[in-house]
This record gives C-alpha cells, structure tokens and sequence, in this order.
C-alpha cells in the first residue's frame, strides 16, 4: 500500500479498543503495517467496540495492509517479549511503537474505590502502575533497542490531561501518567542520537466507549460541533495529534508533549 508510512511496522499497544483502536486504524490508513495488541483476546469486546482482537485485526487489514493480533499484560516482562516474537514473525521489526495501553482500571478490572491518593487500596496502586508506567517500561525496553541498533524507530507514548494537573480522585493515575511523561523526555534525551524520535500525546477526557461505560458523562460535553473547546474529545482528535507525531511531517520533533484536550490545561509549564 502506498502511504507517507509504507513498508513500516507499527505496534499500538492496548489497540483492542478504545483511543489506541483508532490510533491503529489511522496509523494503517497511512500505510505502515499495524500489530493490535490488548491484555486478552476477548478484552478487547468489553465495551461493544468489537467482538475480539481477531475482528480487529481483519478491519485492518481491510484497509490493504498487513496486521497481527498480540496478546499480553504490559507488565509482564515475558508476556511482553513473547508479543515481540509474534509480531517479528509476522510482520518483522517494530519501527513505530505507540504505548498507547493503559488507563484507571484497577486490580478488580473497574475503577478503585476508593480512587482518592489517601484512600486507594494497595492493590489498585500496583495494578495502575504495572498498566501505565512498569508496562510503558516494558514495552520500551523489550522494543527499543533494536531501533537503536537500526538507528532508526519513532516512539509515542499517552499521558494524559490530569499528568499536567493536580487530582485528588484519580490522583495516582494522574501521578503515573505524569510519570509517563517524565520518561518521555528522559529517553528522548537517552537516544538523542540514535535516529529514534521519542514524543508523547497527554489527552484530554475523550469518548471511548470504556471512558464513556464507567463515569455519568456530561450530556453539555458530548457534542462534537459545539462552539466551545469545553467538550469531550472525538478519539479521532487524539489520533490525528498521534499520526502528525509517528509522520514525517513531525520530523524534528522530540521529546515534547502535546496537549490535545481543548485547552483544559491551558496554562504556562
Ligand atoms: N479516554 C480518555 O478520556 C483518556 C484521557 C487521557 C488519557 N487516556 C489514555 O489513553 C489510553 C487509552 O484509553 P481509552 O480511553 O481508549 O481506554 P480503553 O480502556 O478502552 O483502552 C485501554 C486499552 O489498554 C489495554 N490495557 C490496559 N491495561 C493493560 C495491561 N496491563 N496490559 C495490556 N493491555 C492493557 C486495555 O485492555 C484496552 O485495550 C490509556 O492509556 C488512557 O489512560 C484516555
């Protein structure tokens, strides 16, 4: 397929469902060959976005490039590499790597409760930070290397608004994804000369189907066309900022975070 990414690999991970889906979905419009990744096969169903990764995968390729389906908790060092072994033998070396997998799911598989700093349980504090910062980590260095060696890859990583703010509800989720940020810049600072553009996109509240299953949404914030940057955004609007950053026309960008949540953080820092 011709595109501004053909003859690339790409994994997205967490790519099942959700932000990451249409990331993945977008990502292949451009050309490049696509993994999907989720924790389970079937996880990817539980919101009604499809029926499984297996689905996922044939409306990629749908789109005239080649796809694999992986499956693997992120925080599992060998999970993480058995993912590797797949995808390479599917579809060879990862050059674009989106770690998109992650989010507020706790140890039960719904939201802490309580989701407070003081009061979140233990277990929901270790499931949170395997899933967003130990499994960012993972995935970063079970993949990175061999770009650094290719001298070659384009690395983004997804914070996320409440990264840039400070939360009480929430609050720990919002301390990893600040995490995530933080580490963004130190490894694009590691491979600074090693051809491997690392970036990050912190999004704003966004309407997945899981973001909208698991909170009561405001019905004001639901409407795309309206007037007014103090809305939800289209999960479309997150991966547009995340294919301008995997692109060529993002070239000279790194180690930066963009902001794609309607100035919800507008403010210097
Ligand atoms: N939707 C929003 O409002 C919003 C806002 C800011 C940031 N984000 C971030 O964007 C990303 C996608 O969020 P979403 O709203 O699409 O949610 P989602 O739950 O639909 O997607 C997250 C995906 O990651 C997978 N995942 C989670 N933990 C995993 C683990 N340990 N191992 C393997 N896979 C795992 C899930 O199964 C799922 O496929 C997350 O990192 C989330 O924190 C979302």
């Amino acid at each position: 397929m011709a595109g501004e990414l053909a003859g690339k690999v790409a994994l997205v991970t967490g790519s099942g469902r959700g932000l990451g889906n249409v990331m993945a979905r977008k990502i292949a419009a451009m050309g490049a060959n696509v993994a999907v990744h989720d924790i389970s096969w079937e996880e990817t169903g539980r919101f009604g976005e499809s029926a499984n990764l297996g689905e996922v995968v044939t409306a990629i390729e749908a789109l005239g490039v080649k796809s694999v389906g992986v499956t693997g908790n992120i925080g599992d060092r060998d999970a993480v590499t058995k993912m590797k072994q797949d995808i390479e033998a599917a579809l060879g070396p990862v050059d674009i790597l989106v770690n998109c997998a992650g989010g507020d799911i706790g140890a039960s598989g719904n939201k802490p409760l309580p989701n407070n700093i003081l009061g979140i349980p233990y277990e929901d504090i270790v499931t949170l930070t395997n899933s967003n910062l130990i499994g960012t980590m993972n995935v970063t260095q079970t993949f990175v290397p061999d770009m650094v060696s290719r001298q070659s890859g384009v690395v983004v990583n997804i914070g996320s608004a409440a990264a840039h703010m400070g939360c009480s509800e929430g609050g720990i989720y919002a301390t990893l994804k600040a995490a995530v940020v933080h580490y963004t810049r130190c490894l694009a600072l590691e491979v600074m000369n090693d051809g491997v553009r690392v970036n990050a996109v912190s999004p704003g509240p966004a309407k997945s189907a899981r973001f909208q299953a698991t909170r009561v949404v405001d019905p004001k914030k639901m409407h795309a066309n309206s007037p007014t940057f103090d809305r939800y955004a289209d999960p479309e609007e997150i991966a547009d900022a995340v294919c301008f950053l995997v692109g060529p026309q993002a070239r000279f960008m790194h180690g930066q975070v963009l902001r794609v949540d309607g100035g919800l953080t507008l403010y210097p820092g």
